[in-house]
């Protein structure tokens, strides 16, 4: 079977999430890896922490793959077909683009980059290019998600009326290489690192909000860690998120949502997934996930199918809603700075 030949820039958790389950589909082969640590560079993984899914362990057999400090170096290593990022938010764009302009495919770790102007400038690129490219707001393809769309758009739950996303985490503060995810430069805090997940299915099951309404908590360093927003639409839908990363550590990970519609209603909790018509019995769903148990292994499967032509790159996401979600999160977080003032969005 023809493979993708893979580099991975940054071994952190997202990066080792991403390499185990690169490894393990037959669709690729990882050729090198980059990343700034010296540690990680030899496979000790022994500081890596997440707050979601993962299974980290101390070591990851690396022989065979060439290993760089430089993520630029990687990206000018003749045998990488795809470059996937895994880097701290803030050195995104530069990375993408430079890897673009170098004729990779580039598969981007969300959040795309820190502003819309960085989202735009990476998106131009990748329609320059010609490659493949997607950005891994993997919670389209997350498996009680994708079963809703699917069950959404086949019309069993009749238009929304109203819809509320959750996501809820443990703090972060000193997960991360050089606690990088504490800085508002680095990260823009819970509402773009953590909350943009739910953004983006605000757009996906609701589509474009005219305005938004948001308030939240600042964490002591700075940046936003939990926040509550409204969204408006033209229409009377009525839709909200929460998320943060303000809860105690010894708290677990939770996303969860609500779909009320005109002929039934789609609940994700703890619990499960679960479907209650208008008329009628409260139905368990189930969930087929064989071999890709998450999101991640999902939006990557596709992504290597991509890349060897036989699948379409915009299959969970369309280029256009990066942007737009970056515009989202843009005058989520005007409104945020200005104590829960209501703001339009600014599409552009
Ligand atoms: N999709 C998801 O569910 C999800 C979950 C967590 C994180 N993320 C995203 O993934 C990205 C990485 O987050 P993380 O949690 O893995 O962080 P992390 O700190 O665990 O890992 C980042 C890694 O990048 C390395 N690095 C720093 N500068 C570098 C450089 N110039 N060149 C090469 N490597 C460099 C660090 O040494 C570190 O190992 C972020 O953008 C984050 O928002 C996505």
């Amino acid at each position: 079977m023809k493979q993708v030949k893979v580099g991975i820039i940054g071994f952190g958790f997202m990066g080792t999430t991403h390499f185990r389950i690169h490894q393990a589909n037959p669709k690729s082969k990882i050729v090198a890896i980059a990343d700034a640590d010296a540690a990680k560079r030899s496979g000790d993984i022994r500081k890596v922490h997440g707050n979601i899914g993962g299974g980290v362990n101390d070591h990851l057999d690396l022989t065979g793959i060439r290993v760089y400090k430089d993520g630029l170096d990687l990206i000018n290593d003749p045998e990488v077909e795809e470059v996937d990022i895994c880097a701290p938010t803030y050195l995104h764009a530069a990375f993408a683009i430079a890897a673009l302009k170098a004729g990779k495919h580039v598969l981007l770790e969300k959040p795309a980059a820190l502003t819309v102007k960085d989202v735009k400038a990476i998106v131009a690129e990748a329609e320059k290019s010609g490659k493949c490219f997607t950005v891994g707001l993997c919670v389209r393809a997350w498996p009680e998600y994708r079963k809703a769309f699917e069950l959404f758009k086949a019309g069993k739950i009749g238009k929304i009326r109203s819809a509320l996303f959750k996501r809820f985490s443990p703090n972060i503060d000193g997960d991360a290489w050089k606690n990088w995810f504490m800085k508002d430069e680095n990260s823009g805090g819970a509402l773009l690192d953590l909350h943009m997940h739910d953004i983006d299915e605000v757009l996906y099951f609701c589509g474009k909000p005219r305005a938004v309404t948001t308030v939240g908590t600042w964490y002591k360093t700075g940046i936003p860690d939990h926040s509550f927003t409204i969204y408006h639409f033209d229409d009377d839908k009525a839709v909200a998120a929460e998320g943060g990363w303000s809860a105690p550590r010894c708290a677990g990970f939770e996303m969860s949502f609500q779909l009320i519609g005109e002929k039934g209603t789609i609940v994700s909790n703890p619990s499960g997934l679960w479907f209650y018509p208008v008329k009628g019995e409260a139905e368990k769903l189930e969930l087929k996930v064989g071999d890709k148990p998450t999101g991640w292994h999902v939006e990557i499967d596709n992504f290597l199918s991509a890349c060897l032509g036989k699948s379409s790159d915009e299959k969970y996401l369309p280029h256009k809603d990066i942007v737009d979600g970056a515009c989202i999160y843009e005058a989520e977080r005007k409104s945020l700075d200005n104590k829960g003032k209501t703001v339009t969005v600014r599409y552009r």
